[in-house]
Order: C-alpha cells, then structure tokens, then sequence
C-alpha cells in the first residue's frame, strides 16, 4: 500500500470563510446566549433625526430620573415630622446631594416636556393611525403617568408648595367620594399619606412605567417605524440598523444631560420650610397651572373635570380620527383643533406666570 500524499490547496476551490476578529466572535457568542442581534433591525433613515428620536430621548430622561431618584431617596425620610429637613439636609450634607436633586427635578420637567413633544411628533405625522393605535393609548397612558410622577413628587418635600399640593390631592378624592378614598388619610391611621404617596413615585408610577415603556418598545418592533407621510414611495430610503439609531440617541441624550446638569447647577431648586395649615399662597409647578383659574371660577370639581377631559381626548385621539389620510395638508381640519387646544392650554399657562407671580 502506497502512502497518499495530500492533495495540494485547490487554488479555484471553494474560499474559507475569513477569520473574524475577537470582537466580532464575543459578540456572535453573547448573541448565541443573549439574542443581542435583535437590536440590529432596520431603522428608516427619516427616523434618524431629532423630532423622530424624542421618544428615546424621553426614554434617556428617564433613566436620569431612576438613577438621580435612587440615590436621593438613600437619604430622604418620607414621614411629616422629618421629610422637610431631610431634603434640607439632603443639600447641605450629603456627597453631591445637591446636584442630584436639581438634576432630577429639572430632568423630571424636562421628561414631561420631551414626552409632549414627542407626542405633538407622533400626532403631527399621524403615526397614530392603524395599526400604530394601540401604542398611542400605551404612550398616552405613560404621559399621564409622568404628570402623576411629577404631582406626587412635589409634594415630598413636604414645604408649603408641597403641602398645599396634598391639600388640592385630598379635596380631589373627596370629591371621588368611594372610588378615592386611596388619596385619603381615611384609608388607614397607621401610614401617612405622605409615605404613601411617596411609595407611589418611587415605585408603583416609575414602575408602571418601566412596564408600559417594554410594552411599547415591543410593539414598535412589531408594527416598524411608521412611514414618513410625506416621503413617497419612490424616493429612496437606505435604512440603518437600530443599534446606529441607538447612538445617536444615546448622543442626544448626552447633550440633555449636559445641559440639564448646567441648569441644575445654575438654578438649583428651592426648599421652602415646613407647612403651615389652613392656607394657599404658593404656586406648584408650570404644568399644573392651567388648573388656576379654572379651581378659581368653578372650584376644586373643575380640576377633575379638566384633568378627565385633557387627558380623555389625547387617549381618544387615534378613535376620533379614523380618516386614512396622513399628509398634513390633507389633515388640516385635525390639525388646526389640535393647535387651538394646545394655544388655549398655553395662554392660560403664560396668564398665570404674569398675574400671579408668587403665588394664588
Ligand atoms: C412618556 C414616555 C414615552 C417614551 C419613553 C416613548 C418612547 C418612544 C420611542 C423610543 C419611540 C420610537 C420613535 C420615536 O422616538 O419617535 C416611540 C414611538 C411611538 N410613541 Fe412613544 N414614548 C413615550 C410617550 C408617548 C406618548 C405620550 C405617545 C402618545 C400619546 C406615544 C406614542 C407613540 C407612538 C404611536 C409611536 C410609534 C410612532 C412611529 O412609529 O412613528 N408615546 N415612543
């Protein structure tokens, strides 16, 4: 039996797939383990700008909040007797104490308003229309729940401002009558409403968000980013892979928070002291002030009513309109309802800032 000599290396045979570096192959491996390549879905490239990433920039305030929120809530003590003097000792103590909490009352404003903006973004290209309706409900419900992080988290500093807060929350529930006896100090004597409401923003609001945020991720996998209405279908979109998308969110989101450490650093947050009964002399933060004359010309009820009513027609938004018609042009009936809302909320907001400088 002769030996065999091996063959020599075919030169026209078939290619060895080229040797992939270290990083590639750690990351086929986490994938392997992690599903991590399901970030790398395409993204069209008009939802590559600002207006079409203000969704993710919410999402970074967010995170901003958890992480400012967790570490100040180590040193905040949600009973009347000691809530007041915590948050002073909070500022004057505590390592950094004092720039968490001006960049986390700052970054909460701005959630609100990047929340609002993007959902004027989502309204004004109708991306609210099939099948995208049941994620404007998610989002709504998300924004209503910022409003309520942003009420519940007024009041634990537990200063005049943050008490008459609590007060305008109890005349509320009373007004519920049964249905808001959880706003109440009537539900038990054992647990202030203060460390309840407390419990409210650092758990069950920031979490409800946290769980509506994976649901509406996962449906805007699901249904894509929605097409631009004015792009038609002959133009040429080169999409880029989420992860691409993600940066440049992650880079917007570094620039907020630039900015809103600047803020927080050149106009930190007052704490005034401790509350006084039996009167109303402050005013609570700009988004709730378009409550001011209307509690003043039809009392506390109307607060309900406003609130049931604002909020009512941004869920209802996408049931209401049920044209097909996505071109701003062809929307401007829609359109011009929604800017006449939007004008009303503001000038009361502006009237209130010049009229009551102080206070009510
Ligand atoms: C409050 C926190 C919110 C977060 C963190 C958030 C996050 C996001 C993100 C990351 C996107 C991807 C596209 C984009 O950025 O424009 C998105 C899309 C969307 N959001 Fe939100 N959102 C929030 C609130 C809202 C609100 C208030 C609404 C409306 C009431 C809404 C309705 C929608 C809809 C319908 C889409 C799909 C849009 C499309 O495909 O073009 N979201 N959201």
């Amino acid at each position: 039996m002769t030996a065999e000599t091996p063959a020599p290396p075919d030169p026209d045979g078939p290619e060895r797939p080229a040797r992939r570096g270290w990083f590639h192959r750690a990351v086929d491996a986490v994938d392997e383990r992690m599903g991590i390549k399901a970030l790398t879905y395409p993204v069209p490239e008009h939802a590559n700008n600002l207006a079409w990433s203000l969704g993710g920039i919410t999402a970074v305030a967010f995170v901003i909040l958890l992480v400012t929120g967790i570490y100040i809530t180590q040193f905040y003590v949600p009973i009347p007797e000691d809530a007041n003097q915590s948050v002073r000792d909070l500022v004057t103590d505590v390592w950094l104490g004092g720039f968490a909490r001006a960049l986390h009352y700052w970054t909460a404003q701005a959630m609100f308003v990047l929340a609002l903006l993007h959902l004027l973004r989502v309204f004004f290209h109708a991306s609210y229309k099939k099948p995208r309706e049941g994620n404007w409900v998610v989002g709504a419900a998300m924004f209503l729940l910022t409003f309520l992080a942003v009420f519940t988290g007024s009041v634990l500093k537990w200063d005049q401002e943050g008490y008459e807060a609590l007060i305008h929350n109890l005349d509320v529930a009373e007004l519920l009558g049964g249905a808001g006896i959880w706003f109440t100090d009537e539900l038990t004597d054992r647990v202030p409403i203060l460390l309840r409401l407390y419990s409210a923003h650092v758990v069950i609001v920031p979490g409800l968000i946290l769980v509506l945020f994976v649901w509406h991720a996962l449906l805007i996998k699901r249904h894509k980013i929605s097409p631009h209405p004015e792009i038609t279908v002959l133009s040429v979109e080169s999409p880029e892979p989420f992860t691409a998308h993600l940066k440049r969110v992650g880079a917007f989101g570094l620039v907020l928070l630039g900015l809103l450490s600047l803020l927080g650093i050149l106009v930190p947050p007052v704490v005034g002291p401790t509350p006084v009964g039996g009167i109303e002399v402050t005013r609570p933060l700009w988004m709730f002030w378009w409550f001011f004359p209307l509690e003043e010309w039809f009392g506390v009820a109307s607060i309900v009513y406003v609130i049931v009513a604002v909020f009512g027609l941004i869920f209802l938004v996408p049931f209401l309109d049920r044209s097909p018609k996505r071109r701003w042009r062809e929307r401007k009936p829609v359109l011009a309802v929604a800017a006449v809302l939007l004008l009303a909320l503001a000038a009361i907001t502006i009237q209130v800032w010049i009229a009551n400088p102080k206070g009510h």
